[in-house]
């Protein structure tokens, strides 16, 4: 059996047990509130993480990419798709189609140019394809402005041939439990008053999973981070260095200087996304340390004293955001705390269509 020692470096590890019980840990959460839990798949993009989620109580997954969900359907077993993307263009739309011929899906969109799209693909199928209307609670991506752009969305989708209305979507930003519930009230209001069933309300992120029961019109939950967690949870006080289960593994293949040791892993591994953190990762047992400079790959540790390690010294890194660290490598090791399970690929890698 390989050992910790014996993982050739820079690699990703995924402690298994930390993951499966962040899984059931929010799943508890959805239960006791109510919720409808529909992991995003991007954080792992992994079908047996998938698999696990469905069989501990989520509804189906989110995916942002058709190609993600194509992913996860061969080779997750997953039945229940909801894409949380404005889907632009005959070839996407066609491989929509095709999806939709496979599993329960339901799609958002946040103009009426998206639904006509939608409705010229749609016209005619045997099922009419649930629509979303994607709503800006704050974060200003995508999203209709108001409550009342809301119904007037709906009211579209509701008339287009080949679709129908499914509900309100929204991913708001850090802090807007509020904001998502009095845009949500007026919105169905609205709706209703314009004989509009809203069946459906989903909303979404890592950061205020543990609060969304502040928003109760909610419906379903949507997070991708909580799988892994990661240094930006942590940071913001929602979960402990314990609950983290990825880990780059990296080795120090120089050190210049008493305050400074370089590592094998640069944006190539750990990416170059800082989420407003100061520094790239956390070095698991030494918060003295911080990695203040990366390039390709090159990761430069510093500290105010003598740093301690030596050439060969290994580390392991708790990633400032996790997500877009599963897209780097073709594979992460699968660990459970100290045994070592194997590799898995990582299917849904790189899938951006
Ligand atoms: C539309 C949408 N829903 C849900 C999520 C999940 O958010 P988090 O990773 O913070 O859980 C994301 C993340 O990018 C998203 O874009």
């Amino acid at each position: 059996m390989t050992a910790l020692a014996d993982i050739d470096t820079p690699a990703v590890l995924v402690d298994l047990d930390v993951a499966e019980a962040n899984i059931d840990r929010f799943q508890d959460y959805c239960n006791l509130h109510g919720f409808r839990n529909r992991p995003h798949i991007k954080t792992h993009k992994l079908p047996v993480l998938a698999r696990r989620q469905i069989k501990v109580g989520a509804v189906g997954v989110t995916c942002q990419k058709i190609s993600e969900a194509e992913a996860m359907i061969a080779e997750g077993g997953v039945d229940d798709v909801l894409l949380t993307y404005n889907v632009v263009g005959s070839a996407k739309l066609q491989r929509l189609h095709a999806l939709a011929g496979r599993v329960t899906l339901s799609v958002v969109a946040d103009s009426a140019a998206v639904v006509a799209g939608l409705g010229t693909e749609f016209a005619g199928a045997s099922q009419p394809l649930s629509v979303l209307v994607e709503c800006d609670t704050g974060a200003h991506r995508c999203g209709v402005a108001t409550p009342t752009a809301a119904r007037d969305l709906a009211t579209i989708i509701d008339r287009t041939d080949g679709v129908r209305f499914g509900g309100l979507m929204t991913y708001p930003p850090v802090g807007s439990t509020g904001a998502v519930q009095g845009f949500m009230s007026e919105a169905i209001e609205l709706c209703e008053a314009a004989g509009l069933t809203v069946e459906r309300i989903t909303s979404g992120g890592a950061p205020d999973m543990w609060r969304a029961h502040e928003a109760p019109l909610v419906t379903e939950y949507r997070t991708g981070t909580y799988v892994y967690n990661d240094r930006s949870l942590v940071e913001r006080g929602v979960c402990t260095w314990d609950d983290c289960a990825l880990t780059v593994l990296a080795t120090v293949v120089s050190v210049p200087d008493t305050g400074r040791a370089i590592i094998d892993a640069g944006t190539k591994v750990l990416t170059s996304d800082l989420l407003g953190l100061d520094g790239h990762g956390h070095v698991l047992g030494r918060p003295d340390i911080r990695i203040d400079q990366l390039s390709e790959e090159h990761g430069r540790l510093v500290c105010d004293g003598p740093i301690g390690l030596s050439v060969g010294d290994r580390v392991r890194i708790v990633p400032n955001h996790c997500c877009v660290v599963s897209n780097m490598m073709d594979a992460v090791v699968a660990v459970r705390g100290t045994r070592v399970e194997g590799d898995l690929a990582i299917a849904a890698r790189g899938q951006v269509w």
